[in-house]
């Protein structure tokens, strides 16, 4: 298929998975808006309807909390294809029926890039409407993420970390006891193959983790004091660290001095305690695992993000280079969201090795800010690629290019579409 039949196919996608102002990963197996991919969906959109992009963010922002979390899926209408459904979750928390924790907070980046691309003249203002609500989250992940205000942000379920079955959260996982969770039926094998999907022990310790924070109703500083789980993450800290650095452009945009103030109190705390993930044997951000005190010890796709999240000093920058080389070195396509020379890798087991597309668009992002055009380059490179060998899948084995998981994923389109597609390459030129 040429580049312009895929733009084509990625807009098709968008359109057909759209259900009216917010749109679903992928039909079938994520029946509901989820919370980052409705973000990265935005950036597809606005590559040809800007009202439609700030629509899905609008939407999202719907299902804030009154405690200022903006959950990880909206269930806007029930569909008994998924599991675990509205009840199982038992949430209280907000107006939309929802899941009970986050996802990364991609969205203040995403905001910033819809009013820099705007060519409405509304964006601007759509931002200030949206503003006190980006605040709010930012506020809630600061005060029950990382209740000690040691510079790193938590998830208290692999689920929040957007990342679900990444070998870091394995050691932390085992360590949770199964109960409360009684006979359950999984939907998501039903849909695509299992060997691809998370282990039924995962699963009966990712549902014994949500009957935790049922048990104490959900309350933020409750959960952060008692969930059996809770993993400082360098993905979810060095998204939200970037995410705060654009919502203070945001904010000296908008005039807000006072807000202004605070988030620059946010960045000082993050870089500082950024260096608490720093792993001193590999040279890379790793998972710190709270509740053990303990590392974790293999390098993930999203320990290259500390340049999109502003963290370039040479120490940092030349060891994930040189990271980023050796990897190279290994697979074909980059970049495995797990290290292909630990032994916890899996080419095609979901974030156990795959390559994501949304992940490669934002490393590339920040190499390219830090000067590293080439690294940058390559990463674009290799997604159109994983693109053009098996179309719009929601991720790729690193090794053979072979399309996984489900089909017509909405933000493998939307990367395409504002990013990896040859044609968005030769207008940007
Ligand atoms: C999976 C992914 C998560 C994503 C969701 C919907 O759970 O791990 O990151 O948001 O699917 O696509």
């Amino acid at each position: 298929m040429s580049s312009a039949d895929l733009d084509q196919t990625a807009k098709s996608i968008l359109i057909e998975n759209d259900q009216g102002g917010y749109t679903v990963p992928t039909k079938g197996l994520y029946p509901y808006q989820w919370n980052w991919d409705s973000v990265f969906v935005a950036l597809g959109f606005a590559t040809f309807d800007q009202d439609r992009a700030w629509r899905e963010i609008e939407m999202l922002f719907e299902g804030q909390w009154r405690d200022g979390m903006v959950p990880h899926i909206l269930f806007r209408k029930d569909d008994p294809s998924y599991f675990p459904g509205p009840s199982v979750w038992g949430t209280d928390g907000g107006p939309i029926p929802s899941s009970g924790h986050s996802q990364p907070p991609v969205a203040a980046t995403v905001i910033s890039d819809l009013v820099d691309s705007d060519t409405s003249g509304k964006a601007l203002g759509r931002a200030a409407a949206l503003f006190p609500s980006l605040m709010n989250w930012h506020r809630w992940f600061l005060a029950y993420r990382d209740p000690e205000a040691k510079g790193a942000m938590s998830v208290i379920h692999p689920w929040e970390s957007g990342r679900d079955n990444l070998p870091d959260w394995d050691d932390a996982l085992r360590a949770v006891v199964v109960k409360d969770i009684g006979p359950y039926e999984r939907k998501d094998t039903s849909h695509v193959d299992p060997a691809m999907r998370p282990h039924k022990e995962d699963y009966d310790r990712y549902l014994s983790i949500m009957a935790a924070c049922r048990n104490v109703g959900w309350d933020p500083a409750e959960v952060a004091r008692t969930c059996p789980f809770f993993v400082a993450d360098p993905g979810v800290t060095f998204i939200f660290l970037r995410a705060s650095r654009d919502l203070l452009t945001l904010a000296e945009k908008l005039g807000k001095d006072a807000e202004a103030d605070e988030i620059k109190g946010w960045i000082n705390r993050m870089e500082t305690g950024v260096k608490s993930l720093w792993h001193d044997g590999l040279k890379a951000h790793v998972a710190l695992d709270r509740r053990s005190g303990k590392h974790t010890d293999g390098i993930s796709s999203m320990s290259f993000l500390a340049p999109y999240a502003g963290i370039a000093d040479q120490e940092t920058l030349e060891s994930l280079q040189g990271h980023f080389d050796r990897i190279a070195e290994k697979v074909r396509y980059l970049m495995p969201s797990y290290d292909p020379e630990h032994t916890s890798y899996e080419p095609l087991r979901y974030w156990r090795g795959p390559v994501w597309a949304m992940v490669n668009y934002m490393i590339a992002r920040g190499f390219a800010e830090v000067g590293d055009s080439a690294r940058a380059e390559r990463l674009r490179n290799d997604t159109a690629s994983l693109v053009e060998a098996s179309g719009f899948a929601e991720y790729f084995s690193p090794e053979t290019a072979a399309g996984a998981g489900g089909g017509t994923f909405s933000w493998t389109a939307a990367i395409w579409l504002t990013w990896a597609s040859p044609t968005h390459v030769e207008q940007a030129a």
